[in-house]
Formats: structure tokens, sequence, C-alpha cells
């Protein structure tokens, strides 16, 4: 095999590498990569060209000191806390993250022996409670999936830090255009690119940044260990969905404005959650947490519940059901059977996640386009 010769010429777009392994030329080359810093790659799980790329562009956009790509958004959850939080030692974790996060901290994590505590973070003398036993990780969603209650990171970095605690934030929902964590203070940050970043729903990919340059060798060596890598082709789709992040998450947050604004005037609705609106709780925390604006993610309520909400689907089928989020295209899911489908019912419901609660994940068409299709579902 020949690597190609460009000439005075060279390729506009990223090149991908799908080696799986490196030749090296002798045992000093090798040496001089593993211990002398000596740029080069060896095995592909422990690194290779496209996610290194990939999370080079990544750690820019987060302002992150090191950055490493993981071949889920759970990777990207997992590896850290793999790594740097041991037998004996505890979290403190919002009441309301993803579904598969609580799972991971309360069946997985624990089994460990690593105890995982759950308090709403919107409450921060809950948490300086919680706090108050000592705790590695303070665990927050900046948006929280699926009812979008805002976490006050300023607040929840400087509890953390006054109790020598690192506060872990899954920026998911907000990606990196409406809130860079790190600089608000958080010490990790994670990012399913699976959602707004790959923006086409065709990988399945994670980010974990941090401010602290310390914290990379070892999490990234767990990451390699525990077999979280990312393979190459998910990385270089991902690098593509990135270039167009900023022109993508506009769009959308302002046909969510209108969408949720429109909403609230529909048939069959009985209420609308979202950040951007006056009556959401934690309207004015978004302002100063999502500078640039509250994002493409939202909910609504059906009042016929199951029922409407099948009915909403066989009709809205241009919107359709698909348990992700990010498309460039409007989608929506349904948290009580989908993201949160293994939480205990009574949780849900204290929550707010009702059989008739929609999530909409606003995309990028034309508003008009969205609006007609919806309203074939409703009413
Ligand atoms: C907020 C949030 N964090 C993390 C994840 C996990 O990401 P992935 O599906 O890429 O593993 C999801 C997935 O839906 C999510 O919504």
């Amino acid at each position: 095999m020949h690597t190609p010769d460009f000439g005075r010429t060279r390729p506009l777009a990223p090149s991908i590498h799908p080696s799986a392994v490196y030749c090296v030329p002798d045992l000093d080359v090798l040496d001089a990569i593993y211990v002398g810093g000596e740029p080069g790659f060896i095995y592909a799980r422990d690194g290779h060209p496209n996610a290194r790329s990939l999370a080079m562009e990544l750690a820019k956009a987060e302002a992150a000191a090191w950055g490493i790509v993981t071949a889920s958004g759970m990777g990207a959850i997992s590896g850290p806390l793999l790594s740097l939080v041991s037998q004996g030692e505890r979290i403190v974790a919002s009441n309301s993250l993803y579904g598969k996060t609580t799972k991971l901290l309360a069946q997985e994590m624990s089994r460990f022996g690593v105890v995982s505590q759950f308090v709403d973070t919107n409450d921060l003398a809950a948490v300086r409670l919680a706090l108050d036993t000592p705790s590695r990780i303070l665990l927050v969603e900046t948006v929280s999936n699926p009812l979008c209650r805002i976490a006050d990171l300023t607040a929840l970095a400087e509890l953390a830090h006054a109790r020598n605690c690192l506060l872990f934030v899954d920026n998911t929902f907000a990606s990196p255009y409406l809130c860079r964590p790190l600089v608000m203070g958080a010490d990790l940050v994670m990012e399913s690119l699976t959602k707004m970043i790959g923006g086409h729903s065709d990988v399945t990919l994670g980010f974990v940044g941090g401010s602290n340059a310390a914290h990379a060798t070892p999490v990234g060596a767990g990451i390699s260990t525990w077999g979280l890598a990312a393979n190459p082709f998910d990385c270089w789709l991902a690098e593509r969905g990135l270039a167009t992040l900023d022109l993508r998450m506009p769009a959308a947050t302002a046909n969510a404005i209108a969408i949720a604004d429109w909403l609230v005037t529909q048939p069959g609705i009985v209420r609308v959650v979202y950040p951007g609106r006056h009556d959401h709780p934690d309207h004015e925390l978004a302002k100063r947490i999502l500078p640039n604006g509250s994002g493409n993610m939202l909910c609504f309520e059906l009042a016929g519940g199951r029922d409407a909400v099948n009915h909403f689907m066989h009709h809205a089928t241009e919107v359709p059901f698909c348990p992700s989020l990010g498309h460039h295209r409007t989608t929506c899911s349904h948290p009580d059977t989908t993201s949160h489908r293994y939480e205990p019912k009574e949780e849900k419901r204290k929550l707010g996640i009702t059989p008739g609660l929609v999530r909409l994940s606003v995309g990028c068409e034309p508003l008009a386009e969205i609006q007609r299709e919806m309203g074939k579902g409703l009413g």
C-alpha cells in the first residue's frame, strides 16, 4: 500500500484513518511515543488521528485543557466515573438526569461500592447539605432531560469546590453553542455527540473534557482500558457535524421559541415546557446560563394522555417519533416510555414525566413546515 503523493495539492476534506494499528520502526520510537510524548499512534483503542482531531476541535469549543472522544455519550459519563471515583467514594447527582445516567449510578457504580445520592440540584440548600458528606463528584445536566430544568453551574461549582468535590456537567441538551460549563467553573464536561453535535443521527459518540490537565491521563487510560474508545468513521462524521453546529443551533433555537409560543395556542395542550418562555421555572436562570438562547429542546403535554400521543404520532408523521434528539429536522420522543422507561413511576410523575408528555427536538427546517405537520397531530 502506498501513501498517496498529493504533490503540491492537499485534500480540503479531512481524511479517514481506519487503521486499527500502526507500524512502528523500532523499540526506541515505540518508547518515545509511549513515554516521551513523541507524536504518533500505536493502537487505535488508545488513540487515532480522527479521534485526536475531533477531540481537539471539541476541546477548543468547550475551552477545555484536554478532551477525549468515546464510543457513546454514556461512555463519556462512565469513563471519567470509572477512572476518577474509587470504592467507598460518593457521588451527588441531580434527581432529573437522563434515565440511563441515573441507572449507571444507581445500578452499576453501586456494584463497585460507589454510593450516589440524588438531590434536586435546583435547590442549592439541598445540594449544600448533600455535599456536607464528603463526595468526589457532583453530576448535573446543564439543561435536564426531558423537562429542561437549568443547572446554576456557577453556584454549583462554588458549592462543590468549597468541599473539594469535582463538578461534572452533562452539556448534551445545551451543546457548547449555548453553554460552556468549564468557563462557568465546572471541572469536567461531557457531550453526547450522537445529538446536536453530530446533527444528522448517523453517529453514536461521546466527548469528555476538563479544565484540569491532571485528569487527562487517568481518564484517557480508563477509557482505553474499559474499551470505550471511538471508531474513526464516526469521529470523521461528528467532525463534519461540529462544523455546522453554530449555524444549526441558532436556526433551531429560533424555531423552538416560535413553536413553544405557538403550541400554547393549540387545542389539547395542557402545558408547554421551554426555558425561553416566561412561565418556565428557570427562565431567569436560563438567561445567565444559556447566553446564546434557550436551545431547541422543549416538551408539551397532551390532555388526552397516551392515546393523544399515539394520535399525534400517527398523524404528524413528518415529525417522526424516534427516541433521540439533535437531528437537523424536528423529531419527537416520549420520555415516559423511552429515556425514562425504567425510572420508578412515582419518581417520574413527581418530576412531571407523564404519559401525555411529548419531548420535541426542534430542527432547522422552515417554521411553517413544522407547524403544518404538527397541526395534523393536535386537537
Ligand atoms: C442528556 C443525555 N446525556 C447522555 C446521553 C447518552 O448519550 P448516548 O446515547 O450517545 O450514549 C443521552 C442520550 O439520550 C442524553 O439525552
